[in-house]
């Protein structure tokens, strides 16, 4: 079967192997926090000093996790791809941009952070984005508005994901969807397996283990990603 125009979505569980806690495991990303008071604009309202404290960890963290085989697996296809290749993370990490610094993708490529990237930040006032490599202060000034703060750039609960125009337009012209290392638990991405059903697309679920949604795939992949995602992506 060949493949014209492909829509990939990761999860956490893709940089689960490279030592980034995922978000529903018992050990997982929200550190004994609770999701309101670090990942909603009303707990950043609340107490900015903890949010930003919450994501400068994360930031640091960067410094200590490196792309793994599933990461590089993805950047070599993008090189060798002919069609359209939409990559959607919901990972706000930025282990698939290294990965693919490293292998320069080809012409049909894009990367979408939907959820947002720990490595840039918002002013608060006049919503423009900036790299930010370094801590944030609580009260960060911006250098965009005199009133304005500068803020993680991360989609909080309560605020609408980045690009969602061009992932759907993507989604509509795709013809094979494949889902990593996410447990679709959270919407809008949880159902783009549904649009790109209704596109015609074929549907693959790459996981751990089966996830609420695998009936929705037409196959699942079920392993480490490190081994699941060369494996299939070799074998198209
Ligand atoms: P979750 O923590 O909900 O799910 C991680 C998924 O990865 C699970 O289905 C695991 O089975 C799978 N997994 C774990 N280790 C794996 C491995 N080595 N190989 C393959 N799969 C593995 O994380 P997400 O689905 O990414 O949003 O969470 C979605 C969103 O929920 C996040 O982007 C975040 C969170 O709230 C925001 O912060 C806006």
């Amino acid at each position: 079967m060949t493949h014209r125009n492909l829509v990939v979505l990761t999860g956490a569980g893709i940089s689960a192997e490279s030592g980034v806690p995922t978000f529903r495991a018992d050990d997982g990303l929200w550190c004994g926090h609770r999701v309101e008071d670090v990942a909603t604009p009303q707990g950043y309202a609340a107490d900015p000093a903890l949010v930003q404290d919450f994501y400068n960890q994360r930031r640091r963290q960067l410094a200590e996790v490196r792309p793994n085989a599933a990461h590089r697996a993805l950047a070599d296809l993008a090189a060798r791809w002919e069609g359209d290749f939409l990559l959607v993370t919901q990972n706000v990490d930025d282990l698939h941009d290294r990965a693919h610094a490293q292998t320069p993708p080809g012409a049909g490529f894009e990367l979408i952070h939907m959820h947002g990237e720990l490595l840039k930040a918002r002013c608060t006032r006049s919503g423009v984005v900036m790299d930010w490599a370094g801590d944030m202060a609580a009260d960060q000034a911006s250098p965009h508005h005199p009133q304005g703060l500068m803020r993680p750039h991360i989609v909080w609960f309560g605020e609408m994901p980045l690009e969602m125009e061009r992932i759907e337009a993507a989604l509509e012209a795709c013809d094979l969807f494949v889902s990593i290392g996410t447990s679709g638990a959270v919407y809008p991405a949880a159902g783009f397996v549904q649009s790109a059903r209704y596109a015609g697309a074929r549907t693959v679920e790459i996981n751990l283990e089966p996830t609420q949604g695998a009936r929705l795939f037409d196959e699942g992949v079920y392993g480490p990603a490190t081994q699941a995602v060369p494996g299939f992506f070799d074998g198209l």
